[in-house]
Order: C-alpha cells, then sequence, then structure tokens
C-alpha cells in the first residue's frame, strides 16, 4: 500500500498512537500540545517527511538534522525514537489493515531510522555547538 493510500487512514489511529507513546515514556507527555487535531496533523507531517527524506536523502538530510536540534531544545532525549519507532509502525500496522506485509514493516522501520538517526545526529551537533560557545564564554571570562 502507498502512502498516499494510507495517509487518510492516518487521523484515526493517531490517539492510539499518542496513548501508547505516553503510556512507554510519561516524561513525554508534557512536551506536547493537547490538542488532538494538532496532534493528528504532526503525526501525518511526520510521516510524511519521512517518506520525503527516503526519496530524497541528500537534500533532506540537512533539514532532518535541524529539525533533530530543535526536538533536543523541547527537551526530546535519544531514547525516546526508538520507542516512537515502535510506535509509529504499530499505528502504520494497524491503519493497513490486511494490507499490511512484512516487507512493508521494514520499509517503514529503514526509513524510520534514517530519519531518527539524522535527528539524533542534529541533536548532537547542536550539543556541540552549545558546549563549544560555553567553552569560549568561560576562556572570554
Ligand atoms: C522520526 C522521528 C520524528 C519526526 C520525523 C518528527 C517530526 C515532527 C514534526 C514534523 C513536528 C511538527 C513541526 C515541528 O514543530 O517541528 C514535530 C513536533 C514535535 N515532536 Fe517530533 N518527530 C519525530 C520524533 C519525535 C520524538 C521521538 C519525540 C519525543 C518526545 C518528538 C516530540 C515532538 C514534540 C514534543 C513536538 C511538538 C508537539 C506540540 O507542539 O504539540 N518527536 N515532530
Amino acid at each position: 500500500m502507498s502512502f498516499r493510500q494510507l495517509r487518510p487512514r492516518l487521523p484515526e489511529a493517531v490517539e492510539a498512537f499518542y496513548h501508547r507513546f505516553f503510556t512507554a515514556r510519561p516524561d513525554a507527555k508534557p512536551m506536547f500540545s493537547t490538542d488532538i487535531e494538532l496532534q493528528k496533523n504532526q503525526l501525518v507531517t511526520a510521516l510524511s517527511l519521512i517518506v520525503k527524506h527516503i526519496s530524497d536523502v541528500r537534500m533532506l538530510e540537512s533539514t532532518m538534522r535541524r529539525r533533530g536540534a530543535s526536538h533536543q531544545a523541547r527537551g526530546v532525549l535519544d531514547e525516546h525514537y526508538p520507542v516512537f519507532r515502535e510506535q509509529l509502525l504499530e499505528t502504520l500496522q494497524q491503519a493497513s489493515g490486511a494490507a499490511w506485509t512484512t516487507q512493508l514493516r521494514e520499509d517503514w522501520a529503514w526509513a524510520i531510522d534514517r530519519t531518527s538517526a539524522a535527528m539524533i545526529n542534529g541533536a548532537k551537533d547542536a550539543a556541540d555547538d552549545t558546549r563549544g560557545a560555553d567553552d569560549v564564554n568561560h576562556r572570554a571570562a
């Protein structure tokens, strides 16, 4: 099943996604808005970005790194990503119904991993930059 076919079925599965994600990582809950419509939009956007990232890795690598840095600024930790991944896969499976296959799961898992890796690297770079700035300030003081 293509993402275009899957997309309209996603919003329905979003509530369950957040419920499972927050059960696994209650620490992430306060980072999110409670507006369910916003949550639906953002999850569909996140998945669209993953799909785009995979079809144009080079162009989107830098975008995803920047997004990783802004996620880190919100308090997102590296260890949240694998939990997010599992819940996304579960959501995609639910939304796909009978069309879900082992191959689809493998393709999505690979795409989510690549995107997460770019975001985590971006978060690391941002943390290194901040530390660098602290060093400079320290030396100047
Ligand atoms: C492949 C992984 C992910 C992708 C592609 C992704 C993508 C996005 C996008 C597109 C948005 C909305 C635009 C923005 O504000 O940046 C967003 C918001 C957000 N994401 Fe992620 N995200 C990912 C993983 C995570 C993880 C692991 C967390 C962990 C807690 C997280 C927490 C958030 C939060 C707190 C917001 C703001 C929500 C709000 O304002 O209600 N994201 N994400």
